[in-house]
């Protein structure tokens, strides 16, 4: 098993890409911290990981507040002995719309998108050290490997992620802490389809919204299908893992060729 014996804290753990993430990462060995907005959510992706047999807990936390994360983080070392790994996977979406809506909205994701991810490093990064070492994966996207429009404030925020993960992972890999950033395509979850919807929605209104189901940027692999949470979960588990034990401060598209 990949994780034995490590401690490891998912966010936004109780749908798409964190849920598989935090099942994975149980299967391979880890004592799971799953932390969530949504209580209902968070609970069933346990209840889930418990009926399999693995080891996880639930802690409400919203991945913008600093007190949450003291809060969590200070649970992985009192309750299960220190922090191992962490997926930064936590965030939320919506078409924005750059000249006209309101400059709240901005100021709202950004503090999901970035600063959320930025107090997850801060506070998971001491803990990683205490314990001897650790590793981060940062959930980016590919839209912050182009330009999109009405993602201006989405792309700016996963962009954000990178260079963050970047300097991050030259910061502390003298200490044993690597930190390294994904950047999913096209992946089938609640936020895809609520994206998907969204986009319809406007398209119907006449606004000229992004395509934002099947990749909508050329040719991917298979024809554009989706990529499945699963096969994210894949990715983030072999980064953490000593599997990756030389790779730090990539941003990996895991996208089916879709930026190539
Ligand atoms: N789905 C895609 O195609 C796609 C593509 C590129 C990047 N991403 C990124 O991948 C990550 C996972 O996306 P997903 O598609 O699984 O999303 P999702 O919306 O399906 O699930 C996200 C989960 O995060 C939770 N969440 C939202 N705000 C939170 C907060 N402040 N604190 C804690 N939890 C919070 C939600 O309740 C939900 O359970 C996100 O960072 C997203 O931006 C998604």
């Amino acid at each position: 098993m990949l994780l034995e014996g490590k401690v490891g804290i998912v966010t936004g753990a109780g749908m798409g890409m964190g849920a598989a993430v935090a099942r994975r990462w149980a299967r391979e060995g880890a004592r799971v911290i799953a932390t969530d907005v949504d209580d209902e959510a968070g609970h069933a992706t346990v209840e889930a990981i418990a009926a399999a047999g693995g080891d996880a807990r639930f802690i409400p936390a919203d991945a913008a507040s600093e007190d949450d994360w003291r809060a969590v983080t200070a649970h992985a070392a009192s309750e299960l002995g220190g922090l191992h790994v962490l997926h930064n996977n936590a965030a939320i979406h919506f078409w924005f719309d750059s000249l006209n809506d309101p400059l709240e909205r901005w100021d709202q994701m950004m503090a999901v998108n970035l600063r959320g991810v930025y107090l997850g490093c801060r506070f998971a990064i001491p803990r990683m050290i205490e314990a001897g070492g650790g590793a981060i994966v940062n959930t980016s996207s590919v839209s912050a490997l182009h330009g999109v429009p009405l993602q201006g404030l989405y792309g700016a925020t996963k962009a954000g992620v990178i260079n963050l993960t970047r300097s991050l992972a030259r910061a502390y890999g003298p200490q044993g802490v690597r930190v390294n950033a994904i950047c999913p395509g096209t992946i089938d979850t609640p936020m895809l389809r609520t994206a998907a919807a969204e986009a319809a929605e406007l398209n119907a209104e006449g606004d000229q919204p992004p395509s934002a189901a099947g990749g909508g940027v050329g040719p991917t692999l298979d024809g554009g299908r989706m990529g499945t949470a699963d096969e994210i979960a894949s990715v983030v588990t072999f980064l953490v893992s000593d599997e990756a034990s030389y790779v730090s401060g990539v941003y990996l598209p895991v996208d089916g060729a879709m930026m190539a």
